[in-house]
């Protein structure tokens, strides 16, 4: 089935699930907004969870805040987000579509790129073991001549992008002959700039002093609290300060689900440094944020790094993370060595010293930065995506069935444990509620006695429970369970009193951390 009609599948699998609902959706729905709904909260929580303790727990010098959304305007002047937290965007006169340009000139990028990939995959098949990969990439001339349409593209990209030359970036878009995917012409307005930050008031006179935004980023609620918590902490350098909490941009073009939404939450890590140690430290943090992600066992394969062309003016080295989805390798992380221009930034604007006196080095200093900042929505996206599996199964009596399984690392799973009695008489039910009353505390456990086990087992299967066990007559004369696993279908006796332990081993977040 084509990566598109699985994505499909997804969404609504998302929607009769549980996971993710459309906000508003009775009133035909906010674009780009969306509800997480009752088993969606507990991946999201568990998925926060997994990152916190990964940042604060495990790291000495890392400690978190939970700063407010609304902060004072001036602060995103001195961000840089008043003046250029801005998207390039251009009309289709015909479909009245709107696109940001940028994109539309990665999306074309991209095309180019899958044009290569099928020459490589045409000619391997035909040469069989006899191909060299490396060899046909560098002397065939077809693939030749694509690879470099593509660099010249990219190059002249990258160069309108940095000194925000909107004439030309329309005019990439001319040359390249890019339609507009809904009217299929090549009628377009010119380029022009949009801010992404929401704006509102605050109090009761409304002016324009008056005006303040939703924070874009959480980043900057930990750069203006520096030196509060570095204080207040007597914290050293090198130092972090983490948050999650939500961020709101009015994206120009929202789509691909929860990938990128006007509402959405981060977490941010900003590790305070001595300059001219930041690219060490950049180093160590790309390797153990990639780490963090490879630990949940999706596939090693499944991410890369994506070194950045077009470097802002005040970074010097800058990579994201990006996972396999369904439409393509995109950004979950981002990683980036900022400098001292934020907390640079902030002395001036406030006028207040923004300094760290480093008792090793004998002197005062504006720290520099390295930050790491992934979407849990991404993140969600990303496991979801790779979670869902429809496969053909055997039955008992050796005709075949379908399931839904969602393939959800364990340790995140909503509901770690679904206790089912195999019929509701003889006590089993009693003794079933026993065994939840006992285990609720461990773990986010699940009573169902309807149905026959197979549904039950499906509808577990359908919203990636793990493990699921079955109290029969056997429980009341051995105090032994059938305890099922998700992913093989094997059923395994187990002790009543051990299974506790047992389940704990494979769901608990240490299981992830102790991978770290
Ligand atoms: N403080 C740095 C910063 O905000 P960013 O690359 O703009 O950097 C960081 O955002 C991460 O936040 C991204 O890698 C992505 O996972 C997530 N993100 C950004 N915009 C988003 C959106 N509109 N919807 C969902 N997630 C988004």
């Amino acid at each position: 089935m084509a990566a598109e009609d699985v994505f499909k599948k997804l969404i609504s699998h998302c929607k009769e699930y549980g996971f993710i609902f459309q906000s508003s959706e009775i009133y035909d729905g906010l674009s780009a907004v969306y509800d997480y709904g009752q088993y969606g909260v507990e991946l999201k929580n568990n998925i926060k969870k997994y990152w916190w303790d990964s940042m604060v727990l495990l790291n000495e010098n890392i400690v978190g805040i939970d700063s407010a959304i609304f902060m004072h305007p001036e602060i995103w002047k001195a961000s840089g987000h008043v003046g250029a937290f801005n998207d390039p965007l251009i009309d289709n006169k015909d479909s009245k579509k709107r696109y940001r340009a940028d994109v539309l000139i990665e999306d074309h990028i991209q095309k180019l790129e899958d044009k290569i990939t099928k020459e490589v995959e045409k000619a391997a098949k035909r040469f069989g073991d006899a191909f060299d990969n490396t060899q046909f990439r560098t002397t065939n001339p077809r693939v030749l001549e694509v690879q470099a349409q593509i660099n010249l593209v990219k190059e002249r990209m990258v160069k309108a992008l940095t000194t925000d030359d909107l004439n030309e970036i329309k005019q990439i878009i001319v040359d390249a002959e890019i339609v507009c995917p809904v009217s299929g012409t090549r009628n377009w307005t010119d380029v022009r700039q949009f801010n992404l930050m929401f704006e509102t008031k605050i109090g009761s006179v409304s002016d324009e002093s008056s005006t303040i935004y939703l924070r874009p980023e959480t980043a900057q609620g930990i750069f203006v609290n520096f030196l509060n918590v570095q204080k207040s902490g007597r914290m050293k350098i090198p130092f972090g300060i983490a948050q999650i909490g939500k961020a709101f941009r009015n994206e120009i073009v929202a789509r691909q689900f929860i990938f990128r939404m006007r509402e959405f939450e981060q977490m941010e890590m900003q590790f305070f440094i001595a300059p001219g140690t930041e690219l060490e430290w950049f180093a160590k943090w790309k390797e153990t944020r990639m780490k963090w992600h490879k630990s949940l066992g999706m596939g090693d394969n499944k991410y890369r790094f994506h070194d950045h062309d077009k470097l802002a003016f005040y970074a010097n080295a800058a990579t994201d993370i990006e996972f396999e989805f369904p439409f393509g390798f995109k950004e979950v992380e981002g990683i980036h060595s900022r400098t001292d221009h934020d907390l640079g930034s902030h002395q001036k604007f406030s006028g207040k010293k923004m300094q760290y006196f480093d008792t090793e080095l004998n002197k005062n200093y504006v720290p520099y930065v390295v930050e790491t900042s992934i979407g849990v929505d991404r993140m969600f996206l990303s496991i979801m995506s790779n979670a869902f599996t429809e496969e053909k199964i055997k039955k008992d009596d050796g005709t075949e069935d379908e399931r839904v399984v969602l393939r959800i690392p364990p340790a995140l799973a909503p509901v770690k444990l679904a206790i089912f009695p195999l019929i509701k008489k003889d006590g089993l039910s009693e003794k079933a509620r026993e065994i939840h009353e006992q285990l609720k505390f461990d773990f986010n456990c699940q009573y169902e006695e309807k149905d026959t086990i197979g549904r039950r087992y499906r509808r577990q299967d359908a919203i990636g429970t793990p493990f699921c066990i079955t109290i029969d007559h056997q429980t009341m004369d051995y105090n032994t369970v059938t305890l099922r696993y998700r992913d093989t279908m094997q059923q395994e006796r187990i002790e009543v009193d051990k299974l506790r332990e047992v389940i704990a081993g494979k769901v608990s977040i240490r299981t992830l951390l102790e991978r770290l």
